[in-house]
């Protein structure tokens, strides 16, 4: 079997030429899958394929989890001063900015999003992401206890072990920066799964990783299916801790393989977040930041505030606003094109499944006032897997298009009458990862903030995110947080040094 190459030469159609790995980057080597077995990363724009890289078997797994438990008691990784591995840290973000542009490039082609956000927000994002976490490296540390004249303890913060870490597809490069940056700035070894759907960018990392010097076995990527490769990584016994980005219904099963072993589990998971809109509101600044928290990243972002609640004397003309602003600004087209505001569905089954969802709303009798199919209505994927921006009304409360996540350029907006109201139906829901408040009154803006049950607030805005921020959900949008200070509990434990000075019992 000749298999791929482990390098190929590719051009993306803005011309930028690179060699791609198509390998598993297994202790900073790239090399083929045991099985031979590939995954095809295909041009949403165009639906032709992009290339096709190896994809892990669970045999594959077990290599680079082994060479992730190896490094990890390697010295030049283990005996590194912490502050030296914030060096290399932040060695990489510099790797980073300066393949800034092929990044965007291979991100924009391979998940569909315009190339002039993928190099100005996930770009920004992966490489601050590093950053932050490249100064965290040296800046962790236990504390000492007084117990009684004799006795004292102290606490030492050490990293879990061998991490597993499985990402999404809608922010390539950014999720794996979410992920990596403080597993490594706290001394962990990591064993890394790109989406299926978007395989390219993360191997073009691994080149980096090694390039910036980190030891052999403390990164190891490879991409894979979710139900074998992603499986086993979870499952794998030597596997310490498990950290996830996807979907409710795959994290439930993540957590059922982790139960075997008590494995220790991180899960950012889907959300129907609210978005609430009072009449004392800037109702232009309201338009804007509601219509941008929907219809950016064509709708395929977990804190999508999808579900907007609008105070009925202003609801009218909020409807009418937002219609006229998706005119305005949401203009469809391919990666390339700078006035592109929303590019295609990430895939087939993305755009079949949004398409699915408009269907069952005009099934259950909503009213659709803008958009309502596939762009340009009448085609069918074939060329392209593009959704026209999606608003529905007269949207009751148990509809399914109220209730679950869609994940695409879909918004429903729904009249409410008080506060008291606004707040209930925002918490009516099995979901509580993002919600948007938006009002003049400080006082109601503060106390709303706090009455909504989610992990992050909005106060006249959306979609906020900063790596100095803690980032996670509330019931069923997951467990634990990432970034900011928050983030690295997730990848360290705290042990604690009982110390006996004295004699006497
Ligand atoms: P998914 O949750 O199945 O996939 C996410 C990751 O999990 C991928 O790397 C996949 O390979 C892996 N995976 C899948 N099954 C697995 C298993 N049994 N064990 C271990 N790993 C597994 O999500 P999918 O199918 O790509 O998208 C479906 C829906 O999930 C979307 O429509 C959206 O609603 C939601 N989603 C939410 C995301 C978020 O950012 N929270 C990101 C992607 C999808
Ligand atoms: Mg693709």
């Amino acid at each position: 079997m000749a298999g791929l190459d482990l390098f190929i030469d590719l051009t993306a159609p803005n011309g930028r030429q690179w060699k791609q790995p198509t390998g598993l980057f297994i202790n900073n080597e790239f090399v083929k899958s045991s099985s031979g077995q590939t995954i095809a990363s295909i041009d949403p724009a165009t639906t032709r394929e992009i290339a096709s890289v190896y994809a892990a078997s669970a045999e594959d797994v077990d290599t680079a989890v082994q060479a992730a438990k190896t490094a990890l008691k390697d010295p030049s990784w283990k005996q590194l001063p912490a502050t030296d591995r914030g060096i290399l840290m932040g060695r990489l973000a510099e790797l980073l900015e300066k393949n800034r542009e092929l990044f965007a490039t291979i991100d924009a082609w391979d998940n569909g999003k315009p190339y002039h956000v993928a190099y100005e927000e996930d770009l920004t994002e992966a490489i601050t992401t590093f950053r932050y976490y490249s100064g965290w490296a040296d800046k962790t540390f236990g504390q000492t206890i007084s117990t009684t004249p004799q006795k004292l303890a102290y606490t030492i913060r050490q990293p879990i072990g061998v991490v597993g870490q499985i990402i999404p597809w809608n922010y390539p490069l950014s999720m794996a920066a979410w992920k990596l940056g403080p597993a490594l700035a706290c001394g962990n070894t990591v064993v890394i799964k790109a989406a299926e759907q978007t395989p390219l960018s993360i191997l073009v990392l691994g080149n980096m990783i090694k390039e910036a010097g980190f030891p052999e076995g403390v990164v190891n990527i490879i991409n894979g299916y979710g139900r074998e490769a992603g499986a086993a990584l979870v499952q794998h016994p030597l596997v310490d801790k498990v950290a996830f980005t996807g979907s409710t219904a795959t994290a439930r099963e993540i957590m059922k393989m982790a139960a075997v072993s008590l494995k220790n589990i991180t899960l950012e998971t889907g959300g129907k977040s609210p978005l609430l809109v009072f009449n004392d509101s800037d109702l232009e600044q309201a338009v804007k930041w509601s219509h941008m928290g929907i219809m950016s990243n064509k709708g395929e972002i977990c804190t999508a505030t999808s579900r907007i609640l609008v105070q009925k004397d202003i609801y009218d003309t909020f409807v009418e606003n937002f219609k006229s602003t998706i005119q305005a600004t949401s203009k469809i087209g391919n990666q390339w094109d700078e006035s592109t505001y929303q590019g295609p569905q990430v895939t087939r089954a993305q755009y079949d499944r949004v398409l699915s969802y408009i269907q069952l709303g005009i099934s259950e009798g909503a009213t659709v006032v803008s958009g309502g199919g596939p762009y340009p209505p009448n085609s069918n994927g074939e060329s392209g897997y593009f959704v026209s921006p999606t608003v529905f009304t007269n949207v009751t409360d148990s509809m399914r298009i109220y209730r679950e996540e869609i994940f695409g350029p879909v918004v429903v907006i729904v009249p409410f009458e008080t506060e008291e109201e606004a707040i209930e139906r925002a918490n009516d829901t099995t979901y509580g990862l993002g919600a948007a408040v938006f009002t003049k009154d400080l006082e109601r803006a503060h106390r709303v903030a706090a009455e909504i049950e989610s992990g992050m607030v909005w106060i006249n805005s959306s979609q906020d995110c900063d790596p100095r921020v803690p980032f996670g959900g509330v019931k069923q949008s997951g467990i634990g947080r990432e970034l900011g200070e928050a983030g690295l509990e997730a990848y360290t434990q705290v042990k604690a040094v009982h110390v006996n000075m004295g004699s006497r019992l």
